[in-house]
């Protein structure tokens, strides 16, 4: 058993739903042994707890549950950064080709190395990666993500037109390469799969119907983007002529339930909302490539009324970074912009970088730091001399520095990160 002494804090409650769901201790502890959370609370208590666990003191520090990223490109690591154009011209100049260098195992293999190497030095413990069209370099990104020990679900990215040759594939061969993949990485120590059609505008009624199957056959995750750019929605519109709506397209073949993660949503109907709270789909919320790609602001008041799950994810190469606090500070100032703005603070965002992103992925065993759930945190230090420390000392409330972490602290900050209590 091993104490942690440092500020501690967490959301094990909902604050979109209940008021108080900050747990916060300032001279706090985390106590854990085997992989899980013992307990957490003051120091004190913990320590007369517990008389015999080793106690490391990081009081320097604040020690929050891993942050979880509920959607990433993992190919799209280099074009980071590639200003200029709206969605589907950045997926043309910039996005593809880099997706299709991924043909070239070897560069997968590196860039799938450096991805995961980049989302442990976030603090992100957790994360469902939009994959690869090219099977090796998907296997790849399984076999650096197993090296790295963090928690990931991923898959083949699938499309049969509308992008480059190079990245299509028929129906057939997509599910059979899909169904091998599933086989070997589904449910292998911390791995997960997730069914991955593009988006709709890529794929044929063929294509998202083999989808369908493989999910049946695999019962995974699915994961895809939808409704994030007008452009985007109106092309879905004219493919799909028979369809009520964007989701409608997904919900035909079976894709769309408790275990989808849809990214985007920025432009959802009504009905759109009525029907993924009713599936208890979630929307993975990308703000910073919201902003980047000009997509449009993310109706999230209207998301929470609909009891749609929300969280979030960088959607770095149109995000800018691997950072989910970034990420979350990014939701804020959007948020903010509009005039049904949801109550929203530091608690808020907390819960949608940690717990809200393990609940969408279906990880309940993640996501707080309650007695017995996996004992996944990250410790973010400020350096010596750095803005953030001076904020800190500042602080007069948890609630303030959690808005000081979320403003400041970024990679630099990331002093450990644990997943099942062991160092990544
Ligand atoms: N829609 C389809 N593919 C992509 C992608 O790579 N990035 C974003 N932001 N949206 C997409
Ligand atoms: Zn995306």
């Amino acid at each position: 058993m091993e104490i942690w002494r440092a500020q501690v804090m967490h959301t094990p409650r909902d604050p979109f739903a209940e008021a108080d769901a900050l747990d916060a201790f300032s001279d706090g502890a985390l106590a854990f042994g085997d992989g899980r959370v013992a307990a957490v609370g003051g120091f004190d208590e913990l320590r007369r707890a517990f008389p015999e666990a080793r106690v490391r003191d990081e009081r320097d520090a604040v020690l929050l549950p891993g942050l979880v990223d509920t959607h990433v490109h993992f190919p799209q690591l280099a074009i980071m950064g590639a200003m200029g154009l709206g969605l589907l011209d950045w997926l043309e100049r910039y996005a593809l080709p880099e997706e299709a260098r991924m043909a070239d195992p070897e560069h997968a293999r590196r860039v799938a190395g450096e991805f995961v190497a980049g989302l442990a030095a976030n603090g992100t413990t957790t994360a469902l990666v939009f994959g690869s069209h090219f099977p090796a370099a998907q296997e790849a990104l399984f076999e650096e993500a197993e090296r790295s020990g963090l928690r990931i679900a991923s898959g083949l990215v699938v499309s049969d037109r509308n992008l480059r040759p190079e990245l299509h594939v028929d129906p057939d061969a997509a599910y059979e390469a899909g169904r091998e993949l599933a086989g070997r990485w589904h449910g292998r120590g911390r791995l997960r799969y997730a069914v991955t059609p593009r988006f709709s505008l890529s794929c044929t009624e063929g294509m998202l119907e083999a989808c369908g199957a493989l999910h049946g056959e695999v019962r995974a995750l699915v994961t895809s983007h939808m409704n994030e750019n007008v452009d985007e929605v109106e092309a879905v519109r004219g493919l799909f002529g028979d369809f009520d709506d964007y989701l409608h397209t997904y919900e035909h073949f079976g894709l769309v339930g408790e275990s989808t993660v849809l990214a985007h949503n920025d432009h959802p109907s009504e009905a759109e909302l009525a029907r993924l709270g009713a599936a208890r789909a979630s929307v993975a919320h990308c703000p910073e490539s919201n902003a980047f790609l000009g997509s449009g602001l993310f109706p999230m008041s209207a998301h929470i009324q609909h009891g749609v799950r929300v969280a979030l994810g960088t959607d770095v190469g149109a995000g800018t970074g691997l950072s989910v606090l970034k990420e979350a500070l990014t939701a804020y100032q959007l948020q903010m912009l509009r005039d049904d703005a949801p109550p929203i603070g530091p608690a808020h965002l907390l819960y949608l970088s940690t717990r809200a992103g393990a609940l969408a992925l279906g990880l309940d065993d993640v996501g707080d730091l309650s007695p017995g759930r996996a004992a996944d945190f990250v410790l973010l230090r400020p350096p010596a001399g750095s803005t953030l420390e001076a904020v800190l000392r500042h602080s007069d409330s948890p609630e303030r520095t959690l808005g000081a972490l979320f403003a400041l602290a970024r990679e630099e900050c990331v002093a450990e990160v644990r997943i099942a209590g062991e160092a990544v």
